[in-house]
């Protein structure tokens, strides 16, 4: 998600460094800054916005370097400003680091520095890194035995790049499941978040293994273990053209955003719920507010507003809390009926949607409290929501929806346990729903190994005219965002509801040709489903079902079945559910040859009415 680069040899590393974070540019950023060494001195440069904003800081000249390092940031903690820019020093500016992923315990970590002393410059959960390698750096004087001892000490998901004004030739990175790729050269030595931005460069490279350090010199790259036991390291030669390593080797952004789903729904979880299983929210409201709201009100556009359907089917059966969701063009011209008491929601991947903006204002207006689910941080809705929780799923280049659209459901999932531990709501297992999200990432792998019998279902059904998208309870939801993805990139119509509404019209539409693909991840109202399944069969239509692992009913009747593993938690199986059908829309949209990342018609960041 953000970008990491870093160079020692005899060269001018600024420029290298510079042109590295050019080439990770695609991966989205909103701030950017480099750090390099001169006269035993690191130097910090860093600004918000884009990189020609930093390469303004430069344009007076800058010395001739032979190390950098530099980084172009996804905001997460904190907003997009100059402040909160990386590279950031410890506390005696002894050291400067780089740092992609997120660091779980930084809260705690920074009252224990407050403690000793420490004062921050910015809010970001980096700085807090940076100060706890510093203070093991004064101890042991050798950066590469400071970042180990700092590493056990913060929790997360994290790639870290140090240097040092001591040691004037080194970076030392270490990984914990965000990545590193290193680069070899002869007599120079560098480090990538991702491989294009090494391409110019070398083609020799190597993946920094989970929970290992590297130590890159001019002279050599070594690897020790995060116990200090020396790795072996092995270079690969990478034949890839440049424009297709920006999509690490898939073929289009969508596909790579639905196989980063995993990473992202351990991202969004990261920090929010406890050893203890509790979940923890910050910055929404507190306990006396969340006991006054008698409504929620949900407004939002398109994928948005279909996660929002999902919030709706959480807040309603685990909270007992009424809640409307709203399309926001109709919300801000519709002169709804709103509670004083109410909480407006709004659902934003890039939170500057004009609608969704509108209808926001108009509810701050009617002073109507407001809670943001955004994913891009600094955005409008940002900005002037009353409280925001951010999705955290990282840049989305493709122009259809998908990680963001789990991660704004896992969000309000979090969100409707959270409320229910405050209230300790009866009947909500929230501990065993929260023990079963952490389980979410692995079980999102599992569910992407399914990918080669998508393929196959979906040279089966790709020609056909028209496909119906049908379910029950959290399915029928969910159905409206796996049909919003057919018809937005493989432009076929779509026909989607509740699977029990076919009868009373929809069903007339069924012929031979048609396909209807149906959401059976819910034991308790399969056996209907399995009616439905029939209603469609016995008039020639081509059935696709999505079940869990542990079913053996619908495969009876359906012709297609694809299995995902059983969470025991309706919302989360059909959660679970949209990636094939995210596969399956990508694969026939492949098949018959559209433009996948850039649909005809469509924009990612709908900002006119
Ligand atoms: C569909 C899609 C759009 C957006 C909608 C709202 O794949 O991406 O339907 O969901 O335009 O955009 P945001 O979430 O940025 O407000």
């Amino acid at each position: 998600m953000c970008g990491i680069a870093g160079y020692t040899g005899p060269k001018q590393a600024i420029d290298i460094v510079f042109d590295q974070l050019k080439r990770l540019e695609y991966r989205g950023y909103d701030s950017a800054g480099i750090a390099y060494l001169d006269k035993g001195a690191i130097t910090v440069l860093k600004r918000a916005g884009k990189l020609k904003e930093l390469g303004k800081l430069m344009e007076d000249g800058v010395p001739a370097a032979h190390l950098a390092i530099a980084h172009s940031r996804w905001a997460t903690h904190g907003g997009p400003t100059d402040e909160n820019a990386h590279p950031h020093y410890d506390q005696f500016e002894q050291i400067s680091i780089i740092h992609n992923g997120i660091i779980e315990n930084y809260l705690d970590l920074r009252e224990e520095l407050i403690a000793k002393g420490h004062t921050f410059r910015s809010e970001t959960d980096t700085e807090i890194a940076a100060h706890v390698i510093g203070d093991e750096y004064t101890k042991t004087g050798v950066l590469e035995d400071a970042v180990r001892n700092a590493v056990k000490k913060l929790r997360g998901a994290f790639a870290l790049v140090v240097i040092s004004k001591a040691e004037p030739e080194k970076i030392v990175a270490a990984r914990n499941a965000s990545p590193i790729v290193l680069g070899f050269g002869d007599g120079e030595n560098m480090l990538a978040s991702d491989i294009p931005a090494l391409l110019p460069y070398t083609r020799q490279v190597a993946i920094l293994e989970d929970e290992c350090i590297a130590v890159v010199t001019p002279s050599q790259i070594r690897i020790l273990d995060f116990d200090g036991k020396e790795q072996r390291v092995e270079a690969m030669n990478v034949d890839w053209d440049i424009q297709a390593a920006e999509k690490g080797g898939y073929e289009h952004f969508m596909l790579k955003e639905i196989h980063e789903q995993p990473n992202v729904i351990r991202q969004c979880l990261a920090g929010r719920i406890d050893e203890k299983n509790k979940v923890r929210l910050e910055n929404v409201f507190s306990e006396h507010v969340w006991n006054e709201v008698d409504r929620i009100n949900i407004i939002a556009c398109g994928t948005a507003y279909n996660a929002g359907l999902m919030g709706k089917h959480l807040f309603e059966k685990l909270l007992r809390l009424p809640t409307d969701v709203f399309y926001s063009s109709e919300f801000r011209y519709g002169d709804p009926v709103l509670s004083p008491k109410s909480l407006a929601v709004f659902i934003s991947q890039s939170g500057e949607t004009a609608d969704s903006l509108a209808a926001l204002r108009l509810c701050k207006q009617r002073r109507i409290r407001t809670l943001g689910i955004v994913n891009v941080m600094g955005s409008s809705i940002a900005r002037e929501c009353d409280r925001t929780l951010f999705t955290q799923a990282g840049p989305e280049i493709s122009v259809a929806s998908t990680k963001a659209y789990t991660a704004q459901v896992l969000v309000l999932s979090m969100l409707a346990l959270y409320i229910a531990q405050l209230q300790e709501t009866p009947g909500v297992r929230v501990s065993e729903c929260a023990q079963m999200l952490k389980q979410l990432p692995q079980l999102a792998e599992e569910v992407l190994k399914l990918e080669d019998q998508v393929i196959d279902i979906a040279g089966k059904i790709k020609d056909t005219n028209l496909i119906f998208f049908l379910g029950r309870g959290a399915d029928a939801y969910l159905s409206l965002e796996a049909a919003l993805k057919m018809k937005e990139i493989a432009y076929i119509p779509t026909q989607e509801s509740p699977a029990g509404e076919m009868k009373h019209g929809p069903l007339a539409l069924v012929e031979k040709g048609v396909v209807a693909v149906f959401g059976a991840t819910d034991e308790a109202l399969r056996e209907k489903t399995v009616s439905s399944i029939k209603e469609v069969d016995a008039r020639g239509g081509t059935i696709v079902a999505i079940t869990t692992d542990n079913d053996s009913t619908i495969e009876k009747s359906a012709e297609h079945v694809i299995k995902i593993p059983d969470t025991k938690f309706d919302f989360l199986n059909s959660l679970l559910s949209i990636i094939p059908l995210q596969l399956l829309a990508y694969h026939v949209a492949r098949m018959r040859g559209c433009e996948i990342d850039q649909p005809r018609n469509l924009a990612k960041s709908v900002t006119v009415e």
